[in-house]
């Protein structure tokens, strides 16, 4: 690899740190400082660096064996992660992947949205399937997806008409703006019956006159509604904690926490393509608001890239293949929807966005998966820069026009024709496939750790340890 930039410091194990206090008399004050600062940060960032799918449910999955905590912190069901384990194949839509192993909390954070009736059939399927799911918490403060939010939804998009940004549908748009409009319902108001019948009375009113006025809807039934909605909290109750602090107690333990992000850094509500981005913030810091975790605290910030690029929904995307190239790669690489089962638009990898995705992240290092994709290309095209009005741009353009308007200046690298798929050494991958990663990690500016070469979990090299202490 080429790229070889300093690496974070080693988390100190408990009886290595109680060594190191006994000589901290010799140790100067900055030293003592830095050293205190490393046995406390135990939280891991898992962030998508393109438009999501980029499949970071294996990695969270990989990184979950040895954690205590897998947390959700922003986005709600629109999400849809792929997890392939001994135990099968599975789509999980709100549920961290970190459920899987006995030993891992998974926990759903203030920051997410959360429609009860998908988590409710979440849960119920990964049960039916053997999933023990006792150790699911789902916080209090994260708001609820109504039934109001998903109609809205639809009805909003198809009045955007040709401007429609392509939204999965869940409700997850109108629901965090509820949120921000301090009109929304939370987790924990489901099981106060007083508190909730009050609330929700005000709320349905304002959103019957939208319905019925502006969209000429039926209104919301809503003694049904209240009567639904004290069923899920019944159900959720035994689910329904003050996560923040558990999640800062087990962080004061020194437990591992892994933070699960959703969608990708260009869908982040404002560092994405705006409008054609989420509701939300998926970035880094997103997970330091969505849970109420510190930032000192997150020891490392992992991006995940696909060695090509993929998108659903509308929005500009600079690479994008409509051509047999396109097909090919979709059909290879099954790119269609988790959640919502749309074909994904494809193209070729996109390092003007990604060198913008690791700056607004800061990745400490990156994994770069579904390489084995491109097996038996004949070429691979590598995006360097854009070009716009006669400009060329180098850095991710920050007009939303200009980004509709660029067009791709490429790179094009050998393709190879050995298979790298299922390979577990570097050694065993071609000459030009490393070629291929090494340029890109040149390109995004962060050491790629880890490199995915199919769906399971043992598919994978290990460049260096992704987290030395994980
Ligand atoms: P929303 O999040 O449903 O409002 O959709 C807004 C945009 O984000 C649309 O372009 C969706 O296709 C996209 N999006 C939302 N969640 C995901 C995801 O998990 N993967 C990829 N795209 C997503």
């Amino acid at each position: 690899m080429l790229y070889n930039p300093p690496r974070p410091a080693p988390i100190l194990g408990v009886g290595q740190s109680l060594q190191r206090a006994k000589s901290a008399t010799l140790d100067s004050a900055a030293t003592c400082r830095a050293k205190k600062r490393a046995t406390h940060l135990p939280a891991y960032g898992i962030i998508g660096a393109q438009w999501g799918d980029e499949g970071k449910g294996k990695v969270v999955d990989f990184l979950a064996e040895r954690a205590d905590i897998v947390v959700r912190f922003s986005g709600g069901n629109n999400a849809g992660h792929t997890v392939i384990n001994h135990m099968g194949e599975f789509a999980l839509h709100l549920v961290p992947a970190g459920i899987f192993w006995p030993h891992v909390t998974a926990v759903i954070g203030p920051g997410v949205v959360v429609d009860p009736a998908a988590l409710l059939e979440e849960i119920d399927s990964l049960e039916a399937r053997g999933v023990d799911t006792k150790r699911l918490l789902v916080s209090d403060h994260a708001h609820v997806v109504m039934p109001y939010h998903i109609q809205l939804d639809q009805l909003e998009e198809e009045a955007r008409g040709r401007n429609a940004i392509g939204t999965t549908g869940r409700g997850i748009g109108p629901a965090y703006v509820d949120k921000t409009a301090r009109a929304g319902i939370r987790i924990g108001d489901l099981t106060d019956e007083a508190y909730l019948g009050e609330r929700l009375a005000g709320v349905v009113a304002s959103k019957n006159q939208v319905l019925t006025k502006v969209y000429g809807a039926e209104p919301i039934d809503e003694p049904a509604l209240y009567k639904q909605c004290l069923e899920f909290g019944v159900r959720l109750q035994p689910y329904i904690a003050s996560v923040e602090q558990h999640i800062g107690d087990a962080l004061k333990r020194g437990e591992r926490v892994v933070l699960e992000g959703a969608q990708g850094a260009m869908l982040d509500l404002d560092h994405g393509t705006y409008p054609y981005v989420t509701s939300s913030n998926v970035t880094i810091g997103g997970a330091c608001s969505g849970l109420g975790v510190p930032p000192q605290q997150i020891h490392a910030i992992i991006g995940i890239f696909k060695a090509y690029t993929s998108r659903v929904g509308a929005g500009p995307m600079a690479t994008e293949l409509d051509d047999a190239i396109g097909v090919d790669i979709r059909e290879r690489a099954h790119e269609y929807g988790v959640t919502t089962g749309r074909p994904r638009r494809v193209g070729w990898f996109d390092g003007i966005a990604a060198a913008h995705s690791t700056q607004i992240n800061g990745f400490t290092s990156a994994v770069l998966t579904r390489l084995d994709v491109l097996d038996g290309m004949s070429s691979v095209k590598v995006c360097v820069a854009y070009e716009a009005d006669g400009d060329r741009y180098e850095r991710f353009p920050s007009l939303p026009g200009l980004l509709d308007r660029a067009t791709p200046i490429y790179e094009e690298w050998p393709g190879w024709t050995s298979p790298t798929a299922g390979a577990t050494q570097l050694g065993q991958l071609p000459a030009e496939a490393r070629a291929y990663v090494d340029r890109i990690e040149q390109i995004i500016g962060c050491p790629i750790d880890l490199i995915s070469t199919g769906p399971k979990r043992h598919e994978s090299i290990t460049v260096r340890p992704l987290v030395p202490e994980l």
